[in-house]
């Protein structure tokens, strides 16, 4: 059975689905200040690797502990789901099936404790 990192369009589809995702956030007002001073082609490979990991790609993320990478950064709850939004939006955009987003959405709701501020109390 194909995975889901096939179904979507390989390493290709991964890569615009990234770009897209950091075109939106980036010119988003709400959420471009978490951005500031941060390497944003190192983020966007470490995304990308994560992104395709999650949907049975190839790649092993390599990035550090999610928890950790937000932990300085405050997160409110609405801008997490404004990111988790932007991401699906960007997959339907690209074609993504019902599956797909049902399978990502899946992992933004496991994610959302790991990014959010708050939780890197035990
Ligand atoms: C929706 C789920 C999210 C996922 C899967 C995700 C994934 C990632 C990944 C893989 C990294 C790179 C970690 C590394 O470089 O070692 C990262 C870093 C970062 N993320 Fe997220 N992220 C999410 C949500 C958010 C949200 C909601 C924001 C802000 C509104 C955000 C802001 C950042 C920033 C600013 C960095 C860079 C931190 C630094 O370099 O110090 N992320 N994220």
């Amino acid at each position: 059975m194909d995975t889901l990192y096939a179904r979507a369009g390989g390493a290709p589809a991964v890569t615009a689905a990234v770009e897209a995702l950091y075109r939106v956030v980036l010119t988003d007002d709400r959420l471009s200040p978490y951005f500031a001073g941060v390497d944003i082609p190192r983020l966007k490979d470490h995304m990308t690797a994560l992104l395709t990991q999650v949907l049975g790609g190839p790649s092993a993320y390599t990035g550090r502990d999610l928890r950790l990478a937000h932990a300085r950064l405050a997160i409110t709850p609405p801008h997490y789901d404004l990111v988790g939004a932007y991401l699906i939006g960007v997959l339907a955009g690209l074609g993504a099936d019902d599956e797909l987003l049902a399978a990502v959405r899946g992992v933004l709701a496991g994610t959302e404790a790991d990014i959010v501020a708050g939780s890197i109390a035990p």
